[in-house]
């Protein structure tokens, strides 16, 4: 409760900044941008059906990487590949000098069994293509500063961006800018939710199950109490709070033999931080309980902290007015069916927060968006009818669409220092508002 009434004070004041205003000729420029974006579309399509066509999940994006990195550099980017000590994470520079530097972050990990159910081929394609925009600003257009892609791997298990902060890849960037694809909904302002999942592992003693079941100790009975009591325990939960929990090592169990080894792992999630902290000490409290009540022992090893999402509320208005002005989806009949809340609308909602990302972790380091767009379909992300839509010419449409908006947003960035100086003073206030 404390740290909402904190996160809207913080917002609350973030609404004061002025609204974007168009640079010294941005129409002039914008038709720059998007005609750099529009004259490498053949290559920019595919690059994303490569990486769409060779679903890769976390930590195995070799190909994504390869695909990504060498159209960059034909693009005229300095590129470091396996950057950061990650073997497919990557950073592509183009500068000009002095300046600021804005930063978009490529993902391009699948999901296990479904490919890309949750498109990041969109996201690395809306990437690269914004990068591309901002580089001719940059090269041609009298723009001063500093284009940076980050490849960032395994978004959907151990978190790349989390790495790659600790190694300093955010360092002396001013912003980090993406986009992630949807169903129906544009967004600006996306909260995520924070995301902690642990291994969490019973051990007992097998026994035969009818022999001698009284000299077992069951571990599938701890698994199955602490399921119960979650169960039990949801009736307390918010509505913003998600559990959820698999068994993964079935191929170990039979009938006749008492299991004495069960691995599970546990997903919490929470509207922030705070939130998720109480709900992750009544589980630890479930899981002790679960084992002393079945004879068995328990360990419970963390393996995802993602923090929770707070972009910053200018770079989101900036984005939607730049969306509204150029390509208000209300005016196209390919997407006047999709839905569009204002920023202010957003934050009224708490900015709806409903998945993770690791780019939480990077909005509390850095003034950051990620912005949602809709490419259709009823099927949801992580499912494998999302992963036929992700493929769709509509879908890399709109991707490219989006790239564009994202570079004008960039480019207000390295343009306006009074913009980045406000976007910055903004940001700061509104995490140490969020602090707890
Ligand atoms: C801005 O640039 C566009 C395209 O280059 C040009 O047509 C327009 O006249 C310019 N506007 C101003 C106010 O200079
Ligand atoms: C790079 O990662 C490997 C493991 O993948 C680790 O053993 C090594 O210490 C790391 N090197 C640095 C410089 O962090
Ligand atoms: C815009 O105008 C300012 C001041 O007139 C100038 O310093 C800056 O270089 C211009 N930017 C571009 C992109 O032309
Ligand atoms: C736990 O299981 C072991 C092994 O079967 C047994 O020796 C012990 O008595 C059991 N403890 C309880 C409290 O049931
Ligand atoms: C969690 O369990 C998986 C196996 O299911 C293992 O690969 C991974 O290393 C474990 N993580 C930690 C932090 O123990
Ligand atoms: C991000 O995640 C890690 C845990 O994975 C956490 O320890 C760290 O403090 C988080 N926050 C930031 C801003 O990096
Ligand atoms: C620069 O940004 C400030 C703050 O958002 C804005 O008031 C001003 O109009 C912008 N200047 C230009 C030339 O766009
Ligand atoms: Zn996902
Ligand atoms: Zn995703």
């Amino acid at each position: 409760m404390a740290i909402n009434t904190a996160l809207h004070f913080g917002l609350l004041t973030l609404s004061i900044a002025g609204i974007a205003t168009c640079q010294n000729n941005t129409s002039g420029l914008s038709k720059q941008v998007f005609a750099a974006i529009d004259s490498r579309n053949d290559q920019l399509r595919t690059v994303n059906r490569e990486i769409w066509e060779n679903p890769e999940t976390a930590m195995e994006e070799v190909h994504a990487h390869e695909v990504l990195t060498s159209f960059l550099e034909d693009q005229g980017f300095t590129v470091t590949r396996s950057a950061f000590n990650l073997s497919t994470a990557f950073k592509a520079v183009y500068s000009n000098g002095e300046g600021r530097s804005v930063s978009f972050n490529a993902e391009y990990d699948a999901l296990p069994g479904i490919g890309h159910a949750c498109g990041h081929n969109l996201i690395a394609t809306s990437s690269v293509a914004a990068a591309v925009g901002v580089k001719e600003a940059l090269e041609n257009q009298g723009v001063t500063g500093t284009v940076v892609v980050l490849g960032t791997p395994a978004e959907e298990s151990i978190g790349g961006k989390i790495k790659m902060l600790d190694a300093g890849a955010y360092e002396n960037l001013d912003c980090s800018i993406m986009a992630h694809p949807g169903n129906n909904a544009y967004g600006a302002w996306s909260r995520t939710l924070a995301s902690w999942r642990a291994n969490v592992t019973w051990t007992g003693k097998a026994s035969h199950a009818a022999l001698a079941p009284w000299q077992g100790q069951n571990a599938l009975d701890g698994f199955v109490a602490a399921y119960q009591m979650t169960g039990l325990y949801r009736q307390q939960l918010m509505t913003t709070d998600r559990i959820h929990h698999i068994i993964k090592n079935t191929d170990n169990l039979v009938t006749n033999v008492i299991p004495d080894r069960v691995e599970s792992e546990w997903g919490v999630r929470g509207t922030n931080r705070a939130r998720q902290a109480v709900v992750i000490d009544q589980l630890n409290s479930i899981v002790e309980g679960s084992a002393s009540g079945t004879n068995t022992t328990v360990f419970l090893t963390k393996v995802q902290d993602y923090w929770d999402q707070n972009p910053s509320f200018q770079l989101a208005k900036t984005y939607y007015n730049y969306l509204i002005e150029y390509f208000d989806p209300s005016k196209d009949e390919s997407t006047s069916e999709f839905s569009i809340s204002t920023p202010e609308q957003e934050y009224e909602d708490g900015g709806s927060p409903s998945a993770s990302s690791d780019q939480g972790n990077v909005s509390w380091f850095l003034p950051s968006i990620q912005v949602g767009f809709p490419i259709g379909g009823t099927a949801p992300n992580h499912n494998a009818g999302f992963t036929k839509v992700a493929g769709t010419d509509f879908a890399h449409d709109q991707a490219i669409t989006v790239s564009k908006v994202l570079a004008l947003t960039a480019l207000e960035v390295l343009q306006n220092a009074t913009y980045a100086e406000a976007m910055k003073k903004e940001w700061e206030e509104m995490i140490a508002a969020l602090q707890f």
